[in-house]
């Protein structure tokens, strides 16, 4: 496996708010967070509110399929597109409201929205490795 090895999810959720950190996020910015259940994807979009501002608290967009958060850096909408039926569906969710100038979009499953999804910025593949997480970041 290639990438950067994270040992903890503690050391993780670090990373990822530097990563937050060091982000252009005027324009806009989605980031797709790609890779198996359990794999720290939602692990990582905590860490990277946390380092944008964002100290309330984050939970799994699985059911709500969206979460919004206002940063202190602007709008985040995290998504977890797993339960999503149809990429189609995305257009009901009100997608044209979300991948917007300005708004930071984080997606687990982006798999699931192909074709109606806008492109990613920044693509984070994520695998189990032992207790471990490895990313490879595009
Ligand atoms: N090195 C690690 N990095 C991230 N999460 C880890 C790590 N080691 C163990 N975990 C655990 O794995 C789980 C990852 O869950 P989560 O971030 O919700 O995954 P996903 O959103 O990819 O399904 C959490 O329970 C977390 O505590
Ligand atoms: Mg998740």
């Amino acid at each position: 496996m290639s990438g950067k090895r994270f040992a903890t999810a503690a050391s993780l959720q670090t990373f990822a708010a530097q990563m937050a950190k060091a982000a252009e996020t005027d324009r806009g910015l989605v980031i797709y967070l790609q890779g198996p259940l359990g794999a720290g994807k939602t692990t990582f979009a905590r860490g990277f509110l946390r380092g944008l501002g964002y100290s309330g608290r984050v939970k799994s967009p699985t059911y709500t399929l969206v979460e919004p958060y206002e940063t202190p850096v602007g709008l985040l909408y995290h998504f977890d597109l797993y339960r999503l039926g149809s990429p189609e569906a995305l257009y009901g969710l009100g997608i044209e409201d979300y991948f917007v100038p300005g708004a930071i979009c984080l997606v687990e499953w982006p798999e699931c929205g192909r074709g109606v999804l806008p492109p990613a910025d920044t693509v984070i593949v994520f695998e189990v490795d032992g207790d471990g997480r490895v990313l490879t970041i595009d």
